[in-house]
């Protein structure tokens, strides 16, 4: 019997997370934690600071959690602010909930990383192994983050598995403090008005993947046997790349009125340009046969679905 503790359950990510390991292990056995209380309570919730080693070990032994999924991070963008607190946050976390998992022998963990591991010298399509020097203490984290997870893998046997992701698209709940947040908040200005300013210039690539896939993503490496995984750094992770010019005229095929301006973000620029403009996930597709269903066209069609839908249920 899994039970399972998710923490930083209120972001983009972990509300989606959260909700599909319900439907997969049942509502009991998921506890969701965050640091503030969600706006609507779906699930057994714990508020938990993660640097809280004592809090986090309670909950661990009340609930008997035999997996952790930590998803609590600051983003790149909004890292930048504050570069000591972003490395204590999302290091310090980390180390917490391996030492957990170490010392409590719980199955497996699960640790996010991203597209911001990678920098300048990395090249384009980036490949699984290769050269990087993250630019933003957010990538700086990350990577380092991977390497703790291999090395918790090697030296203690924690089964800790991770994906890079792309930036991630969805409409349930919105991304905070990132740079690819741009491929969001246009979803939401083609619904609700029809001007669009964007902080990243018009040619800026980057890997994007749909809410649905990063999911599926997520459970599939977490499903798959440990004898067939090469890495437990994170694996690269494919499905589409656009430039906020093709995504927009994508759009502007469903919602004409849609005008986009362009009010460049110097810091959210220069990270983007600093990251890779596309994965190449090869061994993802080899270890755990990952697919991504979406594109650019059946993301952008789904997103102003069910878009229009929140609109229109709030209404
Ligand atoms: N979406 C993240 C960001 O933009 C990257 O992982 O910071």
């Amino acid at each position: 019997m899994e039970k399972i503790l998710i923490i930083g359950a209120n972001g983009q990510l972990g509300t989606e997370l959260s909700a599909a390991l319900q439907t997969k292990y049942g509502q009991d056995a998921v506890i969701t934690s965050d640091i503030r209380k969600p706006q609507e309570e779906n699930a057994i919730f714990e508020i938990l600071n993660v640097l809280d080693n004592d809090a986090l070990a309670t909950i661990v032994k009340k609930y008997k959690i035999t997996q952790i999924y930590h998803l609590a991070a600051i983003l790149s963008a909004k890292g930048e602010e504050n570069p000591i607190q972003t490395w204590n946050i999302n290091m310090n976390g980390l180390l917490n909930v391996l030492e957990i998992a170490r010392h409590e022998k719980l199955k497996k963990v699960y640790y996010p990383s991203s597209i911001a591991v990678f920098g300048t010298t990395t090249p384009s399509p980036a490949p699984q192994y290769t050269s990087m020097n993250p630019s933003t203490i957010y990538g700086i984290s990350k990577r380092a983050g991977e390497q703790w997870c291999e090395y918790y893998f090697n030296k203690y046997g924690v089964d800790v598995r991770s994906l890079r992701y792309p930036g991630l698209i969805s409409y349930k709940t919105l991304p905070g403090g990132g740079t690819t947040d741009y491929a969001v908040d246009i979803f939401y200005k083609a619904i609700e008005e029809t001007h669009f300013d964007c902080f990243l210039s018009e040619n800026t690539r980057l890997p994007m993947m749909y809410m649905p896939d990063a999911v599926r993503a997520t459970l599939e490496l977490m499903d798959a046997p440990k004898e067939n995984l090469s890495t437990h750094e994170g694996y690269n992770l494919n499905a589409f790349d656009c430039t906020p010019k093709e995504l927009y005229n994508e759009i502007k095929k469903h919602a004409p009125n849609l005008e986009m301006g362009y009010k460049i973000d110097e810091l959210r620029q220069s990270i983007a340009d600093s990251w890779s403009d596309s994965v190449i996930d090869e061994a993802a597709r080899k270890d755990w046969n990952w697919q991504h269903e979406y594109d650019m066209e059946s993301t952008t069609k789904e997103m102003l679905t069910n878009l229009k839908k929140k609109f229109e249920a709030t209404k």
